[in-house]
């Protein structure tokens, strides 16, 4: 049976999350991409935020692999208008970053499993873009 979108993303997180340079690289360049976001992340504890971020990308995945949209929800929440204000528009650098940083960090990155990634996490993110 051919893999699911899921079970390629699953792996491929698999050979990139035990790399604590993997997130510290993907915060390097998604704080590159705009001075807004660099801003936003001014008096953040960035050894705190690598680890976060490491079970939020979990989450995506998770929710992909057909987990209830209850933890996705909550970030919709703490990213919306009246949390972090996180504009819309900033999830598609957030995106980008994301996809340079595994192109970069997995081994077997290829356009398929960059395509699957895409598919698999898009509603997740979607989720908390759209709580805004
Ligand atoms: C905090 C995940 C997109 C900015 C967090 C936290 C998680 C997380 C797990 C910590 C828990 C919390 O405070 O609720 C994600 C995921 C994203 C995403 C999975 C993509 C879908 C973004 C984007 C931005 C952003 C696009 C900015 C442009 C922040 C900020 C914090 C935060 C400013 C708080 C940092 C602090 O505590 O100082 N995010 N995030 N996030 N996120 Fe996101």
């Amino acid at each position: 049976m051919e893999p699911s979108d899921s079970d390629i993303v699953f792996q491929s997180y698999g050979r990139c999350c035990n790399s604590e340079d993997f997130f510290k690289d993907f915060y390097d360049r998604f704080m590159g991409s705009s001075a807004d976001i660099r801003e936003l992340f001014a008096n953040t504890d960035m050894k705190a935020q690598r680890h976060l971020l490491r079970n939020g990308i979990m989450q995506l995945v998770l929710y992909a692999r057909g987990m209830s949209d209850t933890k996705l929800r909550a970030l919709g929440k703490s990213h919306d208008r009246t949390g972090y204000n996180i504009r819309p528009e900033w999830y598609r650098l957030w995106l980008d970053a994301l996809m340079a940083t595994l192109r970069q960090h997995d081994s077997q990155f290829s356009p398929e499993v960059e395509a699957a990634w895409n598919r698999a996490i898009t509603p997740g993110i979607d989720i908390i873009r759209q709580a805004y």
